[in-house]
Parts: C-alpha cells; sequence; structure tokens
C-alpha cells in the first residue's frame, strides 16, 4: 500500500504523513529531506544552487548528512527549493524515492511530486494545503520551539514573504511543478489543529482503501 503526500512548505503533511505511516505500521520518506540535503551539500561545498552542475555534484550527498539538524532551517528550505528545479537534480533523486516507494509493505512518502511523478500508481493521494498566513504562523512556531539557527528572530512577515516566494517556485517549476495529483483528495488544513487535520485526512484514506 502506497499513500503519496504532497503539499506545499509548512501544510502539515510531514506531520500527518509520519502519523499515517505510524498508523498503518510502514515507512514513512520525507522527500524534501533529500532536496535539503542536496542544498546544503552544495553550500558546504561552496558551490551555486543555482547551477545544475553544481547541484548534480551535490547529489552525492553523505547519507549522515539527513541527520543534521540544520537541514530544517528556513535557509537550507531555500536551497532545496533552487536545487530542486534542476531536472538532473530530480533524476538523480529519482530511483532511491521509487525504490522506497516499492519496497513490499508499503510506504508512506510526503512532497511535491509523490502522487504526480514518483508515485503515479499509489493507493491513496493526499494534497495538504493551508493559506499562507497559516503556514507562516506554523512555520515561526515551530522555529521558536526549535530554536534552529536562532530563526525565532526572524519575523512573521519575513517568514511570510519567503513561503510566498518558494509556492512560486515549487509552482512554475517546468519540471514536476508542484500541483495535486488529479485522483488526489484536496484537504485544506487552515481551521484545523493538529489532530483533526489527522483525523480528517485518516477517514479519507480509510474510505478510499476501504472502496479499492
Ligand atoms: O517539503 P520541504 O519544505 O522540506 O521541501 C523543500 C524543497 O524541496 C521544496 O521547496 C521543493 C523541494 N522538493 C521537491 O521539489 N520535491 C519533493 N518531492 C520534495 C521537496
Amino acid at each position: 500500500m502506497i499513500i503519496a503526500v504532497d503539499g506545499p512548505t509548512a501544510s502539515g503533511k510531514g506531520t500527518i504523513a509520519k502519523r499515517l505511516a505510524a498508523h498503518f505500521g510502514v515507512p514513512h520518506l520525507d522527500t524534501g529531506l533529500l532536496y535539503r540535503a542536496v542544498g546544503r551539500q552544495v553550500s558546504l561545498d561552496g558551490g551555486d544552487p543555482d547551477s545544475e552542475a553544481d547541484a548534480l555534484a551535490a547529489c552525492a550527498f553523505p547519507d549522515v548528512l539527513l541527520e543534521d539538524p540544520v537541514l530544517r532551517s528556513e535557509e537550507v528550505g531555500g536551497l532545496a527549493s533552487r536545487v530542486s528545479i534542476h531536472p538532473a537534480v530530480r533524476t538523480a533523486l529519482f530511483k532511491r524515492q521509487r525504490d522506497f516507494a516499492r519496497a513490499p509493505g508499503g510506504a508512506v512518502l510526503d512532497g511535491r511530486d509523490i502522487g504526480t511523478v514518483i508515485a503515479p500508481d499509489a493507493d491513496v493521494k493526499l494534497f495538504i494545503t493551508a493559506s499562507v498566513q497559516e503556514r507562516a504562523r506554523r512555520r515561526w512556531l515551530e522555529m521558536t520551539r526549535t530554536h534552529i539557527g536562532r530563526e525565532d528572530e526572524i519575523p512573521l512577515a519575513e517568514i511570510e514573504r519567503d513561503i510566498v516566494k518558494r509556492d512560486a517556485r515549487d509552482i512554475n517549476r517546468a519540471d514536476a511543478p508542484l500541483k495535486a495529483a488529479p485522483d488526489a483528495f484536496v484537504i485544506d488544513t487552515t481551521s484545523f489543529n493538529p489532530d483533526e487535520a489527522f483525523d480528517t485526512v485518516l477517514d479519507v484514506v480509510e474510505r478510499a482503501l476501504a472502496r479499492r
């Protein structure tokens, strides 16, 4: 059983995907983390995230980098969005994601193109979204809580501007842009707390699985 969870940054898709995986007892892959690792590696290499060659070279990042908490920072999120534009980077990361999705027993993957490119054959496709203001508020709260890179000092308005910029880049890129698959369930979590969001999603997933 494959569950694809797509959506824009800070929509809550990661938390929902993690909880779905725990609920169904299958592994979870946060595919954004792979792009974040590439973005971080480019910066460690002194490369240019807008150069396809530099970004491709950074796809050979060591796996231990995936555990570095700095990957969760806004700065690395911005770098990830920039390197993710390059088709060569997407191709380099494709097999790892596809193999994870196809492992026996199933999986939950979250990202931008899971339902459209990585696992178009997924059993259930979700597109989780929320308003820009609410996503900025959640991101700010999370940063305040975790103190990653002292980003709790970043004003809310700046985070909001950054989210708008990142959305535009993710939606408008030519290769595998952020969009809901035609057969995805679109769930807006703006007015939900995390438990309400999860309960709503679980209900949708269980109904969809029962219909199969
Ligand atoms: O989900 P996230 O914020 O960790 O993702 C960071 C960036 O990585 C996002 O702005 C675009 C890119 N990304 C992608 O292009 N495709 C994915 N499946 C996941 C993330």
